[in-house]
């Protein structure tokens, strides 16, 4: 140096020892102003001397140069921090906790050394803007305890990617998670408990390799933190989770090859089967699950020490470890497509599916319907779903759900309904069996230009109109082929099997979608059951307080979980279970939820309300009504006696002895009485358009009711016929009815001249065992007519008829002939009919007419006037209703 020193480096090395110096002054004057601040500073600092020599105070080199640490913790001090403090750059170590300085936290920004930073206890109100700013070397930041004002952690932070320890519980660090954290990828110590954090883990966090204790415990905001701990997991060095008394959802993740020893998540709304992975974690010592969601088997917690309360204890499905049933894992398999979510796993627990979990309907202890609409899914559709077998409606639309729908959904055996519209399914839709009724708009399918494309373009108008055209065409030609095929021909027509089961009977219904229905009605539902009630009034006061809605748990209990056992038969849209509702016995009709399609709760109540408005002594009465997701069950008075059917034509099977002429006549009138009702002694026109003897109901004294108003068409005074959906049973269906859906009464009348000629002939309206010419009852019975000796052959050979009776029947059997004529125009009204069954039951007093039933016989030749002058003018008037009113009063005993 020396002499060859060029003036210019002589110029910097003097400034920049001049700058040193300069530092060092900024140094002194800093912490002769914080001793300033301080109201009680250490008793060392005075306001003078080498400040270098004050407690808590090291320099640069012992004794002299930059201050490098103050170290004042735990000294009781008071005050606040003077700005000046800023120029103190040389700091590496501040340690200011377990005091009580107060007021604003001076800038630190730049202090490049600066590696330890510890303010814990203290009662700063703020930090500065430019907190943490520029500290490349900070490693240990510790911010406890402090009641500062709302903030959020800057992004600055960043900068510091030694950091290894950053704890700063209850400093009301609010927002959402600080996501800049997951830069950190030091961090081995995170504490941020009891701060105002929202919202979910940022994924970023699974960078955090090195991280070993995370404590996010106790969030005190409301929403405090949630979603998914997943990322947890990838935290493989982690030893302590602390993350109780938050919100968090979903599964708690795997564990494998974790070091965890304290895993605390109690209060939390975690769901999901607890993995078994996490009590095979060899260094595991202290497990808290309490108060969670959980759901599925008991975890085998081997030696851990688990805090686990009843509660949470009590949602597993047995109280000893070991697998569920296979129902149940099934079920949670599905629900583990959807990341187990907290709304099914409210429910979604215990032992018993069956009845308590929400969207799972079960029959027999089978899954029947599984019903997750518009329950804010997301994730995927579990192949698993396919293994439940018995699912025959299937609802996830209006969710979130993603991914494809699994091949194995069309394995589903009784599938018949899918619903997966407005999801974000793509992917290609599998093909489903043309059984499956499959709805799948508002997903992200893949473009195919398959024919569901083709439907979806064209206007639902125009394919509404092609569809009606096509199933009427079809109907005319099954109609056609069933009246006119009379050559022989191998292959037959089967309509109905000559030994059918109610069931396979139903087969032979059809129904197909049309026009809909007149909804110009309102649908309010009478609460004030007794009023109306026309013969059951003793079971009225069940429904009194509340309507005539039951709650599903009341019918679930009444039917014993519709028990099969409980089956009184299966048809009329649905199937039938005797119930015991508080010791009375009712008929629950559980409608067929493939049938009722996509039918609305607006539309069932429109059903109710026709159904209580048609009351009367001889049509099956309407006691209660229950919806529950897509089960609809209507619960009517159960008849003792069976079905007509079954005292006509299952004899053997039923064990019935065959009716009389009388009971029969009694029924026919009965029935006649009903139907009239429904046409036209009503405020409105009712037609029933699926009369057929299983409809017809029995009570113990053979006293016949008509039932199954699942079809009840309301017809307007107006219009009296209407082109509508055809529905209705083969053999039973008027001509005209079947070939264009015309419906009028008169469709009515004809099946009830059907039912008459089965009544006197004992036989069933279509026999597929006789020649094809001799199959339908209709034509033959006509035929027989002709010739009173073959007639008498063709009656019921059980009936033991007197010459008299042979007479009266001689007239019901033309009375038949007249019903079933092939020109709607030809048909007399219900109430001719009625006119003449009464008269010839008045006429013709037989020996065997049970003696209670006196009152009733006397009455008929006033009802018969009655009758008569109301068939001279068939219209609806007060006086009309009147005579109703005067009728069912005098039929209730
Ligand atoms: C939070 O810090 C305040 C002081 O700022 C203290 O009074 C309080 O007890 C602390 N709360 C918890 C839960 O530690
Ligand atoms: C954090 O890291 C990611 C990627 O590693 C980067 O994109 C992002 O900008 C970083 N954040 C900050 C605040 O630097
Ligand atoms: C159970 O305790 C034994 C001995 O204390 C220990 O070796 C073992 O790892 C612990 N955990 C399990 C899962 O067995
Ligand atoms: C386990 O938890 C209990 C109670 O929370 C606590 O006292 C104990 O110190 C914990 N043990 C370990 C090893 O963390
Ligand atoms: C369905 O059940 C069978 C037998 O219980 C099982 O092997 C299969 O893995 C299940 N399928 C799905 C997709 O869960
Ligand atoms: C109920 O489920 C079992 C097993 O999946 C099946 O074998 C049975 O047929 C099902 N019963 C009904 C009525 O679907
Ligand atoms: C799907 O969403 C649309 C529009 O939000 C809605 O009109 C439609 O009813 C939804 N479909 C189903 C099946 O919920």
């Amino acid at each position: 140096m020396g002499r060859d020193l060029h003036p210019f480096s002589l110029a910097v090395l003097l400034l920049s020892s001049f700058a040193a110096a300069a530092a060092k002054s900024a140094d002194e004057g800093a912490i002769f102003e914080l001793a300033n601040s301080l109201s009680n500073p250490p008793a060392s600092w005075g306001s003078a001397g080498d400040v270098c020599i004050f407690d808590g105070i090291t320099c640069e080199h012992a004794g002299s140069g930059r201050v490098t640490v103050i170290n004042l913790r735990d000294k009781g001090l008071t005050g606040t921090l003077p700005t000046s403090m800023s120029s103190l750059t040389a700091l590496k170590e501040l340690h200011l906790q377990g005091n009580a300085l107060h007021g604003d936290f001076p800038s630190l920004a730049g202090f490049t050394d600066l590696t330890r930073l510890v303010l814990d206890g203290n009662a700063f109100t703020s930090l500065p803007s430019d907190f943490l700013k520029d500290l490349p070397s900070l490693q240990y930041l510790s911010l406890e305890d402090l009641p500062l004002k709302p903030w959020a952690v800057p992004g600055a932070i960043v900068g510091s990617s030694s950091l290894e320890t950053f704890s700063a519980s209850n400093a009301s660090i609010a927002g959402a998670f600080p996501a800049v954290l997951a830069n950190l990828s030091s961090l081995k110590y995170l504490r941020l408990s009891y701060n105002s954090l929202t919202g979910g883990l940022p994924a970023g966090l699974a960078e955090l390799i090195a991280l070993e204790t995370l404590q996010l415990n106790n969030q005190i905001s409301d929403a405090k933190l949630s979603g998914s701990i997943d990322v947890v997991a990838a935290m493989t060095n982690l030893k302590l989770l602390w993350i109780q008394s938050n919100k968090f959802t979903g599964p708690i993740p795997d564990f494998t090859n974790s070091r965890l020893e304290a895993f605390n998540v109690r209060d939390n709304r975690l769901t999901g089967v607890v993995p078994a992975s996490l009590f095979e974690i060899s260094t595991l010592l202290n497990v808290s699950l309490t108060n969670n969601l959980f759901q599925g088997p008991m975890p085998n917690t081997h030696n851990v020490s688990v805090d686990l309360a009843g509660d949470t204890m009590s949602r597993f499905c047995l109280s000893k470890p070991g697998p569920c049933d296979p129902l149940i894992t099934t079920l949670l398999e599905v629900a583990a497509g959807f990341g187990y979510p907290a709304q099914l796993a409210e429910t979604w627990n215990g032992n018993t599916p069956c009845g308590n979990w929400i969207g799972v309907i079960c029959s027999n202890g089978n899954v029947s319907i599984l019903d997750l609409h518009n329950r804010g899914l997301s994730g995927n559709i579990s192949p698993a779903i396919a293994n439940l077998t018995g699912v025959r409606r299937l609802d996830l639309s209006d969710n979130h759900l993603t991914g494809v729908v699994p091949d194995a959904l069309t394995t589903m055996p009784n599938l018949i309904f899918l619903d997966l519209s407005n999801n974000t399914l793509n992917g290609e839709l599998p093909k489903f069996k043309p059984s499956v009724k499959v709805l799948a708009e508002g997903n992200r399918f893949g473009e195919s230009t398959g024919l569901e494309n083709y439907f979806k373009l064209k206007s639902n108008v125009g394919m509404i109109i092609g569809v009606f055209i096509a199933v009427l065409l079809l109907i005319t030609c099954v109609w056609l082929l069933v009246h006119y095929r009379r050559k022989k021909n191998t292959e037959k027509f089967r309509p109905v099997s000559t030994n059918g089961s109610p069931d396979e009977s139903e087969m032979t219904k059809i129904q197909m979608a049309g026009t809909h229905r007149n909804s110009n009605r309102n649908t309010a539902v009478p609460t004030d059951y007794s009023q109306v009630s026309a013969g059951s009034t003793n079971i009225a006061y069940l429904f009194e307080s509340h309507g005539m809605e039951l709650p599903i748990e009341v019918l679930l209990k009444a039917t014993d979980n519709f028990n099969e056992d409980c089956i009184l038969g299966k048809g009329g849209f649905g199937v039938v279970f005797k119930g015991n509702l508080n010791g009375k016995l009712v008929a629950v009709k559980r409608c067929d939820s493939g049938t009722m399609g996509t039918k609305g709760q607006q539309e069932f109540m429109a059903e109710i309300d026709v159904l209580t408005k048609v009351r009367h002594r001889h049509l099956v009465g309407l006691l209660g009504y229950c919806t529950h997701g897509y089960e609809r069950l209507l619960v009517y008075e159960y008849m003792s006696g069976g079905t007509l059917r079954e005292h006509l034509c299952d004899l053997q099977r039923s064990g019935f002895t065959p009716l009389t002429w009388t009971q029969r006549m009694t029924i026919a009138l009965d029935v006649a009485r009903g139907i009239e009702y429904l046409h036209g002694l009503a405020q409105e026109t009712f037609i029933h358009r699926d009369l057929k003897p299983s409809n017809i109901l029995l009570d113990q004294d053979l006293r016949a009711k008509v039932s199954d108003f699942g079809l009840v068409k309301l017809a307007n005074d107006t219009d009296k016929s209407m082109m509508t959906k055809v529905a209705g049973t083969f053999g039973y269906l008027a001509p005209e009815y079947a070939t264009t859906g015309k419906v009028t009464t008169k469709v009515d009348v004809y099946a009830y001249g059907v039912i008459l000629m089965e009544m006197i002939t004992g036989r069933k309206v279509l026999d597929d065992s006789l020649p094809d010419d001799e199959s339908h009852l209709v034509t033959i019975f006509r035929r027989n007519m002709l010739d009173k000796v073959k007639f008498r052959k063709f009656v019921d050979p059980t009936l033991e008829l007197s010459a008299e009776a042979w007479k009266s029947l001689l007239e019901v059997s033309d009375l038949a002939r007249h019903c079933t004529a092939r020109e709607q125009n030809q048909r007399p009204d219900m109430c001719h009919c009625v006119n003449r069954l009464s008269s010839l039951l008045d006429q013709w007093k037989p020996t065997e007419v049970d003696d209670n039933d006196e009152s009733e016989t006397s009455e008929i030749g006033l009802n018969q006037q009655l009758e008569k002058w109301r068939c001279d003018d068939f219209t609806i008037s007060d006086s009309d209703t009147f005579s109703t009113l005067n009728m069912s009063r005098k039929y209730n005993r």
